[in-house]
């Protein structure tokens, strides 16, 4: 199986790895089939224009290295993002962000947006 540089890049040395003391909102999703399991933290806090943002992102996953890589490149992109655009984050941008995945992998990063949006629909639900 062949890994893009990306990727590697990414497992090696994640970005926004750890938990949240306090987190507004957490989401936690598994693979039923490979039983990896990716959990996301987030803070929110609102911008000047009253947007709700994401001010900080982190994650824990235990699983491959593909979702390992696919954690660190979404937390990269939803960083500063409002919560209406980080919902609009799809498996394909993320799978094109780190340059490609194997096809065997692409399930993997549907890890990452499910755990992201369910965080962020949690916190709609609690605070609308
Ligand atoms: Fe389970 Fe990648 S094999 S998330």
């Amino acid at each position: 199986m062949q890994y893009s540089k990306k990727v590697i890049e990414h497992f090696r040395n994640p970005h926004n790895q750890g938990l949240i003391k306090n987190a507004d909102a957490i989401g936690q999703v598994g693979n039923l089939s490979c039983g990896d399991i990716m959990k996301i933290y987030l803070k929110i806090s609102e911008n000047k224009k009253g947007e709700e943002i994401i001010k900080d992102i982190k994650f824990e996953t235990l699983g491959c290295a593909a979702a390992i890589s696919v954690s660190s490149a979404l937390t990269v992109m939803a960083k500063g993002k409002t919560l209406v655009e980080a919902m609009e984050i799809t498996k394909d941008q993320i799978v094109k962000n780190l340059g490609g995945l194997p096809p065997v992998k692409v399930h993997c990063s549907m890890l990452g947006v499910e755990a992201l949006h369910q965080a962020i629909e949690k916190y709609n639900k609690s605070h609308n």
